[in-house]
């Protein structure tokens, strides 16, 4: 871990930590997924770890070994994960969602392998809305918890980025927004990252361009500097 001491700050906290892409089965063999690599989660529950945290990892569809002393429960749908999440949660004093949730599904699985058929014409797959996790993560959190959501943005005609950033933290009720700049599309699969992080009392932290754990330190300097109940 580059920089910085390893205090043993979180020493005591129970966190819980999502991370990865949720993959939406269309039947037997395949799904409907998303880019995320999960290496921000993961490094989020590395440090966690090293900083004397006790941490469950909920990985969905991640490549990577488990960081070393983390809990992990693989994970493969937005389904899956909100059961593992809503397990979880009422024990742990910080979560973290930064899964990429798919926000559709197919509506129907099939139970065995679709084929293309005789038609030349494909035909379109019917999606329904997922439930919003980290919302009800929000509205199921016992006293003390200090929830923590993750945002990808870019500004549009609409608004910039912080102010998207700003919406969705109100939309959502948690106490903390971890917000990526993706306007650039440079994001995805990449060794470093830079965040802000801004909290629900609008104060907003910016956390400096560097590799995900020294990120991932800034995030918990954030989360820390908000001592989470201690139970
Ligand atoms: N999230 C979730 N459940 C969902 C969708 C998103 O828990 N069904 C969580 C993500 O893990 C992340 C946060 O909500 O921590 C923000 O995700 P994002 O996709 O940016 O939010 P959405 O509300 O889906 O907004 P958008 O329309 O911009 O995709
Ligand atoms: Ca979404």
């Amino acid at each position: 871990l580059a920089g910085g001491s390893l205090v043993q700050d979180l020493a005591g906290t129970r966190v819980l930590v999502s991370a990865g892409g949720t993959r939406e089965p269309l039947d037997p063999v395949r799904y409907l997924g998303n880019r995320s690599s999960g290496l921000q989660g993961w490094a989020l529950a590395r440090v966690a770890a090293a900083r004397g945290a006790e941490v469950t990892l909920v990985a969905a569809n991640v490549e990577a070994a488990a960081p070393f002393g983390c809990a992990v429960v693989p994970v493969g749908s937005a389904d899956e994960l909100r059961t593992a999440m809503t397990d979880h949660a009422p024990a742990a004093d910080v979560v973290v969602m930064a899964a990429a949730v798919a926000d559709f599904r197919p509506t129907d699985v099939a139970a065995s392998k679709l084929k293309k058929g005789s038609s030349s014409e494909p035909s379109a797959v019917a999606l329904t809305r997922n439930p919003d996790v980290l919302a009800e993560l929000v509205r199921r959190r016992p006293a003390g918890q200090l929830v923590v959501g993750f945002a990808a943005e870019t500004g549009d005609a609409d608004d910039d980025v912080l102010g998207h950033a700003r919406a969705k933290l109100a939309r959502k009720g948690c106490d903390l927004l971890v917000v990526n700049d993706v306007s650039g599309g440079q994001v995805f699969g990449r060794p470093g990252n830079a965040v802000t992080v801004l909290a629900a009392d609008g104060t907003a932290v910016e956390v400096p361009a560097g590799s995900k754990d020294v990120v991932a330190a800034g995030i918990w300097d954030a989360v820390a500097a908000r001592s989470p109940g201690r139970r």
